[in-house]
């Protein structure tokens, strides 16, 4: 949305963590990753092309960018994320069906389908990201109740969950 001009963002989640990951995202774009290294991070599934770094294959999560982002992490999020890269190995942390759905795109269709990942957007948002400000609310879309009045409203695919709110 930032990328696309918007003056002020609000999200809504009814899951605490989203904001944590919003933040690990920001941090790894102020952390000046280069395309590859956030997609080698961030993606899952397809993975298999990824990047030799320091003769080593680079997997999702890896604690070697991690240690690059972690810098640009602050308050709680910062707290997260090193509590569980204290505790956990990377592998384990990122394992799909624990702290992310299983159901999740392969790289090639992210690299394809995400705007800000085509790769001029992509420096774009790396400049616009070290500004930008976000109001998070923690809530059930059933219970949100909004302050003020807003120019557009992006529900993702949170309709995906429709048949666990109304039943
Ligand atoms: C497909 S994800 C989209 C995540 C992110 N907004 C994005 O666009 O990449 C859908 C999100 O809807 C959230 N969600 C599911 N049920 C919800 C509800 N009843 N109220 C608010 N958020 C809900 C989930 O926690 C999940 O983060």
């Amino acid at each position: 949305m930032y990328l696309r001009g918007a003056k002020s963002v609000t999200a809504f989640d009814i899951n605490p963590l989203t904001e944590y990951l919003f933040y690990l995202k920001k941090a790894a774009l102020d952390a000046n990753l280069t395309k590859e290294e956030y997609l080698d991070y961030f993606c899952y599934r397809g993975t298999d092309n990824h990047t030799i770094f320091q003769n080593r294959l680079i997997k999702p999560f890896d604690i070697r960018i991690f240690d690059k982002i972690a810098p640009n992490l602050k308050g709680n999020s910062y707290k997260f994320w090193i509590d569980l890269y204290n505790k956990y190995s990377f592998s384990t942390i990122r394992e799909s069906a624990r702290l992310f759905n299983s159901d999740e795109y392969f790289r090639d269709t992210l690299e394809h389908t995400v705007a800000y990942l085509d790769d001029d957007n992509f420096e774009k948002l790396k400049e616009v990201s070290k500004n930008i400000k976000i109001t998070f609310i923690n809530k059930d879309i059933k219970e949100l109740v909004l302050g003020k009045n807003y120019d557009l409203m992006y529900f993702s695919n949170i309709i995906q969950y429709a048949s666990f709110m109304f039943f």
